[in-house]
């Protein structure tokens, strides 16, 4: 099977394959090739240039692109798009003045939606996170990672990991599967959590490890959650059976936990709502990618990441959706792109550099993923015909999309 492109106005993102992450000034930049053609054989980028260098080539379908922007597809690199149910009843109760943090107190928010997961059977909670992932794919999402978290026992943790697996069998988009049993203390280790985390540390990460049912670690580090100590011996254990981590931090409280992954040579701390100039410090000279989320500040009401206070350090910055039921439920890069443009003042080119390429290093998979290079994976977005790619996060809320190729295979509806 192969796909011709041809008479694209703007193909954006064109990379040589040695460049798998794009940092401080460099973000500014985002390669363009105009009035482009490009060549899909099978599920792969086989070839590319501009229009005036192109010569014959026999496709099994051609798509004129006349007008519009090609771009690669978006690599959300933080989800947790497999949970049962919704949680619309406590964003009702926020409305009406109760607090995130206040609805957790009270039993409801992730523990809510543990309860819910535990009594939702496999195929169903198969069938409902299907759902949500063929949806965020037709919004341009072609390489995603998902979390477990929604389990808290070993296993309903080990029920979301075999469902993720099997996303990642039936799906086209690239998946990537990270264990988030440190999500929430259990109800039942409430005057215990030292058990809990002892639970995750002997028997949960062992186990995810020798099945390999997960290639990162996670821990949601924050006051009322999991500390420093809880944080330093999930991500010991985690390292230690082949997991590699990637935090939540900084959300609410910032206390050290940015230092502590990098200690552990984290692949991205995530989140970064509350940043002090020692994170900042702490992430120089580092392999790990910051990533903000900032539809969950949208949701929320809560700060946005310092996004440029970030870039102009010289760090790199990935964005990705957070697609969850408490604090996030929307999985749409689009609407993180304009968010990042409109609230964080990253320019246009910063925030699609933060969205494809460093969203993919955040994943690990920039080297297939993320940018137009000869040999990547043909994951792909089309848009309609529209002035230029600042549109993209100009219009916000729009759906400027018009094709989306995952792995080569045309999505339709
Ligand atoms: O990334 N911060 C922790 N976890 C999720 C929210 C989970 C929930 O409320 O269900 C997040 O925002
Ligand atoms: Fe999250």
């Amino acid at each position: 099977m192969s796909i011709l492109i041809k008479n694209i106005k703007e193909l954006l993102q064109v990379r040589d394959t040695n460049i798998t992450i794009v940092k401080g000034e460099d973000m500014k930049t985002l390669p363009i090739l105009k009035n482009a053609y490009l060549i899909i054989e099978n599920d792969t980028i086989v070839e590319f240039g501009p229009m005036s260098e192109f010569a014959e080539y026999e496709a099994d379908e051609v798509i004129d692109a006349t007008g519009k922007i090609v771009l690669p597809a978006w690599c959300d690199s933080h989800t947790h798009i497999v949970y049962a149910g919704d949680r619309s009843q406590e964003f009702v109760d926020r409305i009406n003045g109760l607090t995130y943090e206040q609805i957790a107190q009270r039993g409801g928010g992730i523990l809510n939606s543990a309860e819910v997961l535990q009594n939702t059977s496999e195929e169903e909670l198969y069938q409902q996170s299907l759902k949500r992932l063929n949806s965020v794919m037709k919004l341009g999402t072609g390489a995603i990672e998902i979390k477990s978290g929604y389990g808290l026992t070993v296993e309903a943790e080990l029920k979301m990991l075999r469902v993720i697996k099997r996303l990642k069998k039936e799906s086209l988009a690239a998946v990537k599967t990270t264990l988030l049993a440190a999500h929430a203390v259990p109800k039942a280790y409430k005057e215990n959590k030292t058990a809990y985390v002892d639970l995750i540390v002997s028997e949960m990460i062992p186990e995810v490890g020798k099945a390999k049912l997960a290639d990162y670690v996670d821990v949601f580090c924050e006051k009322g959650y999991f500390d420093l100590d809880d944080t330093d011996r999930i991500l010991t254990a985690g390292t230690a059976h082949g997991l590699i981590p990637k935090i939540h931090v900084n959300q609410f409280n910032a206390f050290g936990g940015v230092a502590l992954a990098v200690k552990h040579n984290a692949r991205s701390v995530d989140h970064l709502e509350e940043m002090r100039p020692e994170d900042i410090d702490a992430l120089k000279d580092s392999s790990t990618m910051p990533v903000s989320l900032p539809s969950c500040s949208y949701f929320l009401s809560i700060p946005y990441t310092p996004a440029r206070q970030i870039i102009e350090s010289g760090l790199p910055l990935a964005l990705a959706t957070d697609y969850n039921p408490g604090s996030t439920p929307s999985g749409n890069m689009n609407f993180v792109v304009s968010t990042a443009c409109i609230k964080l003042k990253m320019t246009p080119e910063e925030a699609i550099n933060a969205a494809t390429i460093n969203g993919a290093y955040a994943m690990g998979i920039s080297n297939q993923y993320g940018s137009i290079c000869r040999g990547k994976k043909a994951n792909i977005i089309i848009t309609k015909d529209i002035p230029s790619y600042y549109n993209l996060p100009y219009n916000f809320g729009d759906n400027l999309i018009d094709k989306v190729i995952i792995r080569g295979k045309i999505l339709t509806d």
